[in-house]
């Protein structure tokens, strides 16, 4: 038995291969294309496993994803490569229109003409699972219930347009051809191996490095988070599981202001690994300005997930931000090679 696992060297895929290894004996074939966001130091431990088959390749190739496909009989693909931050969709949307649409487009197709190769009873288990954001709905005001799988799809920036199009192209491969495609839509995750140019990376290597602490305009934007293991726990659980065709919430109940999330991290730090001035690492916060289109709130509703997959998540954001940050302290090498030439050359873009 074999996976087909697409940008798995990246902050969650690579979080979802290290964990799947450790637990499965099936052979993961994990495709990556290594743009900025890729980084094999992230599956260094699982370089030599016998069950993890790495390719550097894109899934805009179809040659290359249909000879995959043929090669290794996967019996369910799980789609996680994108192009995933927001300020960069804003830069340049470009990379989010050709990977997140005509590259999902592209493995979709590749999917489908292996899948309707195959004989009757693997046709039936085969599974597409597409890994999206709980971006694609928009944005909530203050009082407003947590998005629902019904929610209708209001994307704002052009990266969650773009995974909002990859959403739709899914559900009509299922609806057409009858290819067993599964979505997940999940809210903010954070944890080991995330790259920093995201919020709580950024913040716990700024601070460490004596440099500002941004955060875009007055901070009390919320965004509900999830320990990212958790979220590979209901990949996991969805693809076992989740009944074809259908969408799953996937969401941890963590609904924070980004101040509040800051604040969290820079009196852990202040515990763990105080600044030689003794003074508190929130003196580094400063206010920027604010992201264009900037969503305002997005909270997640996973009883779907729980009530007809009995998943839930096993963190707490107390114990997965001090895990995270006890993380980031104890693998400074990993965010040393991270942070090179062209991490700094979007940090003087984005930051000035
Ligand atoms: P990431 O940016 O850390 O990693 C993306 C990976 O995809 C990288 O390894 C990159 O090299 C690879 N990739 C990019 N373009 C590719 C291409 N054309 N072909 C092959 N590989 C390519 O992203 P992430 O934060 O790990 O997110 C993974 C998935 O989860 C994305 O689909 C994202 O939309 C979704 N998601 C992310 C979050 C979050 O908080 N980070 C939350 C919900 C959903
Ligand atoms: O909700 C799921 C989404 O979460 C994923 O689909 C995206 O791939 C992922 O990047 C993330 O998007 P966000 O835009 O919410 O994450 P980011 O870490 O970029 O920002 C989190 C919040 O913090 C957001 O309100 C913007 C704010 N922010 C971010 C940065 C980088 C700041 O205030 N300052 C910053 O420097």
């Amino acid at each position: 038995m074999t996976i087909l696992v697409t940008g798995g060297a990246g902050f969650i895929g690579g979080n979802f291969v290290l964990d799947w290894l450790a637990r499965h004996d099936e052979t993961l074939v994990n495709l990556d294309a290594l743009t900025y966001a890729g980084n094999l130091e992230t599956l260094k431990s699982v370089q030599a496993h016998p069950g993890h088959v790495f390719v550097h390749g894109d899934i805009l190739d179809s040659a290359l994803l249909d000879q995959l496909l043929a090669r290794h009989q996967p019996r369910a693909v799980i789609h996680f490569a994108a192009e995933s931050h927001v300020d960069r969709s804003i830069h340049g949307p470009m990379a989010f229109i050709q990977t997140n649409i005509i590259g999902t487009f592209q493995l979709l197709e590749s999917a489908r003409r292996y899948w309707q190769g195959l004989e009757a009873r693997r046709q039936q288990d085969f599974r597409f699972l597409h890994v999206s954001t709980d971006e694609v709905y928009g944005s909530l005001a203050a009082d407003d219930a947590p998005f629902s799988e019904r929610h209708p799809q209001q994307p704002n920036s052009p990266y969650s347009a773009s995974k909002a199009s990859s959403d739709h192209l899914v559900r009509a491969w299922h609806h057409t051809y009858g290819l067993p495609v599964l979505t997940t839509n999940c809210s903010n995750n954070y944890g080991p191996y995330h790259f920093p140019e995201k919020l709580i990376p950024l913040v716990i290597l700024n601070a460490l490095a004596g440099e500002p602490l941004p955060i875009y305009g007055d901070g009390l934007q919320v965004r509900d988070w999830l320990f990212v293991s958790d979220h590979c726990s209901a990949v996991r659980r969805v693809l076992e599981a989740g009944r074809a065709g259908e969408t799953y919430n996937v969401g941890g109940c963590n609904e924070k202001t980004n101040l509040e999330v800051v604040r969290t991290i820079c009196s852990l730090l202040d515990g763990l690994r105080p600044r030689a001035d003794g003074r508190s690492y929130a003196e580094q916060i400063r206010f920027v300005s604010d992201r264009p289109g900037h969503d305002r709130r997005y909270a997640i509703d996973a009883g779907k997930l729980e009530r007809e997959l009995g998943w839930r998540p096993a963190e707490t954001f107390d114990s997965g931000i001090r895990k995270t940050i006890e993380w980031y302290l104890a693998n400074a090498e990993w965010t040393a090679h991270v942070r090179d030439g062209s991490y700094r050359d979007w940090v003087s873009k984005q930051y000035g």
